[in-house]
């Protein structure tokens, strides 16, 4: 797999070329923040040849019987554990994914692929008959079935390069629609491999298109191209706003930022909620959508839990991503200065560090503040980091009302023994999903995965991205 830094990549239909043209963007790793390869930038007459490939590539794929369309996805699947140990090994190179980590997002990929598959197959639609209206007769009939949307574009976040790539194309294929693939940056080298273990699994080339580049070169063209019919995004909220603003009257499925609360009440588990708490918050440095980013826990035990998280935390391992730390380095210096600037902030306002303040370039060591407040930043803004911000409160209502009061809506938790007023909460909580003495998070993937209010449009998880990729289509038999 290519990841030298000298060559330039492109992915083509017979395999890999040297880039054709003098434009590239280089990829960054996080470790040591040297350009680890280049991808082709794809320029917008480039585009246009993909997407003009893609719509003729349509015409066949969509009529392909569904069981050979899922027999390719298997073969897909198959084609990524063979190759999980190199595919992982990119994953660590680019984003500074632990081992471990890496190989799961691999794995749990080609388990996406072979459900979604399955799946696939058994999409049946129904039979409507007139005479169930007022006035009508039985000799109308509608039979509603589902069809393909056309060319979907996809776009996958830096965090999850391989998962939230193959989340989106495996439902997109398998409801008969052709993919454009904008990988991120940092994870388009995974994004071409995975594009070309699809070539390799007998998925044709003109049915699955990566196109790598800058976005601001060819980022709002695509996205507002009138040959892409829908797309699948998943990133930041700003970005998903800006794409909203752009396409006009295509179908979106947004997955962007989230500020999860968990709430936890005086009767809780400590050690439960303590351990869910620590890994939701701190695995893969806090880079995830659905990571634990405040602690709403009641006076009574705000004490007990804040020392229990802080002890576990100064066990996390912090380093290479090659020795499975758990806290590696950020995405990029930028990101790491934008988490640091908010942890000093939120000190200076008050708020008491239960961990040493340390970093080294981009990598911050795992940070628990304690006494956050309302007035501070980190008791709203999304990090992205190894940073989880205590906020103390009265009782369990107290506890709703400032897990609402965030723009987000992805993910509440709430950790109490009491089950029927966790349900009772969890009513209340204005969020896509709410986890009862566990932490947040998306999986299993076949989980319909929501989110409301800056968080989200459109539901997602294998049926769900199945039914949000296709579209109803009723045939009306007059008898
Ligand atoms: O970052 C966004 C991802 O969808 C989070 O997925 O909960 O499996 O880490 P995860």
């Amino acid at each position: 797999m290519p990841n030298g830094a000298d060559d330039c990549v492109q992915l083509g239909p017979q395999g890999w070329t040297s880039c054709q043209s003098g434009e590239h963007v280089a990829v960054y790793g996080p470790v040591h923040g040297q350009i680890i390869g280049k991808v082709h930038a794809f320029s917008r007459e480039e585009v246009d040849q993909a997407i003009g490939r893609l719509q003729e590539g349509f015409q066949s794929w969509k009529r392909m019987l569904l069981t050979e369309r899922a027999q390719l996805l298997h073969q897909w699947a198959d084609k990524l554990e063979a190759n999980r140990a190199e595919l992982a090994e990119l994953l660590m190179l680019e984003i500074a994914k632990n081992h471990r980590d890496s190989l799961d997002e691999v794995q749990r990929s080609a388990d996406f692929i072979h459900y979604t598959a399955e799946e696939g197959l058994r999409l049946a639609g129904e039979t409507l008959f007139g005479d169930a209206f007022p006035g009508q007769t039985r000799q109308k009939v509608s039979i509603v079935g589902r069809v393909p949307l056309g060319v979907v574009l996809a776009i996958p976040p830096f965090n999850y390069p391989i998962n939230l790539a193959v989340t989106k194309i495996a439902p997109a294929l398998m409801g008969g629609n052709v993919v454009v693939l904008k990988p991120p940056t940092q994870g388009a080298i995974a994004g071409l491999n995975i594009t070309r273990l699809a070539y390799e699994a007998g998925i044709p080339d003109n049915v699955i298109i990566a196109i790598t580049g800058s976005g601001r070169v060819i980022g709002d063209y695509l996205i507002s191209h009138p040959r892409v019919n829908m797309i699948n995004f998943t990133g930041s909220t700003q970005t998903g706003q800006h794409i909203a603003s752009k396409a006009i009257m295509v179908p979106l499925l947004l997955e962007l930022g989230g500020k999860d609360a968990a709430i936890v009440l005086a009767d809780a588990n400590i050690e439960r909620a303590r351990d869910n708490i620590v890994s939701g918050a701190f695995s893969y440095s806090g880079q995830r959508c659905t990571a634990v980013k405040r602690v709403l826990v009641v006076e009574e035990i705000a004490d007990q839990l804040a020392t229990a998280v802080a002890q576990k935390v100064m066990t996390l391992s912090v380093g290479a991503p090659e020795a499975d730390s758990v806290v590696t380095p950020l995405i990029s210096n930028e990101a790491a200065d934008f988490v640091w600037d908010m942890i000093h902030e939120a000190v200076a306002q008050g708020a008491v560090a239960l961990t040493p303040l340390r970093r080294e370039g981009n990598l911050i060591y795992p940070v628990v503040l304690d006494f956050v407040t309302r007035d501070m930043r980190v008791a709203w803004e999304e990090p992205f980091g190894p940073v989880l911000p205590i906020i103390r409160i009265h009782d369990a209502e107290e506890g709703v009302e400032l897990a609402n009061a965030s723009e987000y809506g992805l993910q509440g938790a709430i950790f109490t023994q009491d089950v029927s007023q966790a349900f009772l909460l969890a009513e209340e909580l204005d969020v896509g999903t709410v986890q009862i003495n566990g932490k947040t998070s998306r999986g299993p993937d076949h989980f319909p995965f929501v989110g409301t209010k800056a968080s989200g449009m459109g539901a997602q998880g294998v049926r769900y991205s199945l039914l949000a990729m296709t579209r109803l289509k009723s045939t009306v038999l007059n008898l």
